[in-house]
């Protein structure tokens, strides 16, 4: 094909990929002990995007901003997905495990019936910026045994494509399998770096629900017009459209591109547990109070 005719294939791939439909700029807010953070899904503006239930970037370079860090708490009924951009972080819980996850990190904890952890900055200046991702359990899960489970960053696998590098920590990419895997509804996090002017293609399962969060830089997302650049959440529409694609601008673009099975089923939200309804959120409470949250093995933090 002439480079006229690949340029034409291109943009009407460009064209028949899903659109951004909403761009969500964080909300500025505190959580834990007192650390500062943006929240881009689970806030009036977006209070959930099916399976996903909360999207927060803590990002500072004042140890004040996350010093305080988050001491041990409780979940139930979801999954928390931890990626750590740049920095150092302790965490513990009630299965026993405790380390310290650091840049490129990443960890995947089901909380089902119950877990209770911690996540202390493991430093005391510099820069600390990562994302939490929390991701719904069907109703069929929500009880199900706790699992931890890391990643160190050398362990990510990682494809080379034409302009840039693709980690894979769930679903698939080109026939390379994520680091994560049998997670209910399958989700897709990819962490995609473009270089200046390079565009990227992806396959999305129709079904899914999918976002893109710009970690750095700036690129056209979908077919859309404006770029969107760092800090930025942006929504891609449900469609039949099973790719998007991503055209970075002069200053290259880092982002995270993720996508999950919506569930369809009721939220029911309690501060750190999300079940189906208010009765299981205050039988969760009551458990905590009682002593008797944690199913699998006596706390020890
Ligand atoms: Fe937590």
């Amino acid at each position: 094909m002439s480079p006229f005719g690949e340029q034409v294939k291109t943009l009407m791939k460009e064209e028949s990929s899903r659109k951004v439909s909403k761009l969500i700029p964080g909300v500025a807010t505190s959580d834990g002990a007192g650390v500062r953070l943006k929240r881009y899904i689970g806030t009036y503006a977006l209070e959930y995007l099916d399976p996903f239930l909360l999207l927060d970037e803590f990002s500072s370079d004042k140890a004040d901003d996350y010093i305080a860090g988050f001491p041990p708490h409780p979940h139930r009924g979801m999954e928390t997905v931890t990626y750590m951009v740049e920095g150092r972080v302790e965490h513990g819980d009630s299965l026993g495990n405790r380390g310290v996850i650091e840049t490129g990190d990443a960890q995947w904890m089901t909380a089902g019936s119950g877990i209770i952890h911690s996540e202390m900055p493991a430093m005391e200046n510099g820069l600390l910026r990562g994302l939490q991702l929390w991701v719904n359990l069907p109703a069929k899960d929500k009880m199900s045994t706790p699992r931890y489970r890391e990643l160190k960053s050398k362990n990510i696998p990682s494809v080379a494509i034409d302009g840039g590098t693709v980690k894979v920590l769930a679903g698939e990419f080109r026939s390379t399998a994520g680091g994560f895997s049998e997670i209910a509804g399958n989700p897709m996090y990819l962490d995609v770096s473009l270089s200046p002017g390079s565009r990227f293609h992806a396959v999305i399962a129709s079904s899914h629900n999918a976002f893109a969060f710009v970690l750095s830089g700036s690129g056209h997302f979908g077919s859309n017009r404006s770029p969107v650049a760092e800090s930025a959440l942006a929504i891609f529409e449900r469609s039949s459209a099973s790719h998007v694609s991503i055209h970075a601008q002069q200053s290259g673009v880092r982002f995270i591109l993720v996508s999950g099975a919506p569930l369809d089923e009721p939220v029911a939200r309690g501060g750190p547990f999300v079940m189906n309804t208010e009765r299981e959120i205050a039988e969760a409470w009551r458990e905590y109070r009682d002593g008797t949250f944690i199913k699998e093995k006596p706390t020890v933090i």
